[in-house]
């Protein structure tokens, strides 16, 4: 009977799916991250042939020694998979799946719950109420910026960028710049986007949006000297990875108004943040949670759980990342 360790608790939809077809499920039962030791110490010598993990897993060579030969598949439950040595563990033959598609709305969502919060300063503006201070309408209190007719550059126009322009142009009347390695005609056709440089998508966005995968390529795509092109005026949204925006050149960036605000979802030292960050007025803050909705995390739950039934049953699994 094949085994499967899931490195935290997970929906129930995934587990169900496994359990139902007569497969050893063994939970980590504390809902708290593995170190990477414990990480090796419940996977050693038990002989399991799928791990269901999380993008705080790392999963590298030392942790895929502990797997023994008869792991055939490492199942990420998030749709980025830098927390995982996929050229690693395809020399060893361990397929790799991750979680695509289901989340592209719920993250576009939070990106936009984000860029709608700072630009109307929804988190200052519930602080001022909760601590009293609000005493009677004033013209100019709390004053933000519209989204509509404003121009939003997406950097990385995957599935998520895609649905953040469909959205914005959609539902707000942006303007969409996007900036990408590829470029998509068929996008621009539909939505009236402009492709163009990352550079010139900074000089003229009023928001812009990340939507990149964390590559050595990505590692602070979005550094001080990039982020000194962005206008005064503008805000900067990241729902991708921490580490491609280099924070404490951000922190500095806020802190001096060299932009307007930023609304983030990740860190790059998550889940440390930037203390300094904390202190502003101009920053909004999530705990990586762009596609944590109760419908989203389970249709997750389920897609790591197909991608291991195909592994184990011998398929090439949906989702399989390594060609
Ligand atoms: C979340 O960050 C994911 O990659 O699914």
């Amino acid at each position: 009977m094949p085994k499967i360790y899931i490195t935290r608790i997970v929906p129930e939809a995934g587990i169900k799916m496994l359990k139902d077809k007569g497969y050893e499920v063994v939970v980590n039962p504390e809902d708290k991250v593995l170190t990477k030791e414990e990480l090796i110490m419940a996977l050693k010598n038990q002989n399991y042939n799928a791990l269901f993990c999380l993008l705080t897993d790392k999963i590298d060579a030392e942790v895929m020694d502990s797997f023994g030969p008869q792991l055939k598949v490492v199942a990420n439950m998030a749709v980025g998979f830098d927390n995982i040595d996929v050229i690693e563990a395809k020399k060893r033959g361990i397929m790799v799946t991750n979680t695509p598609g289901v989340l592209t709305n719920t993250v576009a969502e939070h990106t936009f719950s984000l860029m709608l919060s700072i630009a109307h300063r929804i988190t200052e503006a519930d602080k001022f109420t909760r601590a009293g201070n609000y005493i009677g309408w004033a013209p100019m209190l709390l004053l933000g910026n519209d989204l509509s007719s404003k121009t939003l550059g997406i950097v990385g126009l995957g599935r998520i960028g895609s649905r953040v322009a469909h959205h914005a142009v959609k539902g707000f009347e942006m303007k969409v710049l996007y900036y990408d390695v590829n470029r998509n005609e068929e996008f621009e056709k539909e939505f009236g986007a402009v492709y163009v440089s990352l550079d010139d998508l900074l000089k003229e966005s009023d928001f812009v949006s990340i939507h990149v995968p964390l590559l050595p390529a990505t590692r602070h795509l979005i550094n001080a000297e990039k982020i000194k092109l962005m206008k005064p005026a503008s805000y900067l949204i990241n729902t991708s990875r921490g580490p491609i925006i280099d924070e404490a050149a951000l922190a500095m960036a806020l802190a001096d108004k060299t932009i307007k605000g930023a609304a983030l979802d990740v860190f790059e030292f998550e889940p440390k943040i930037t203390p300094e960050l904390l202190l502003l007025d101009n920053v909004i803050v999530t705990p990586h949670i762009a596609s944590a909705t109760e419908e989203t995390r389970s249709k997750m739950s389920v897609l790591a759980a197909t991608n291991i039934i195909e592994a184990l049953e011998d398929k090439i699994p949906s989702n399989m990342l390594q060609n």
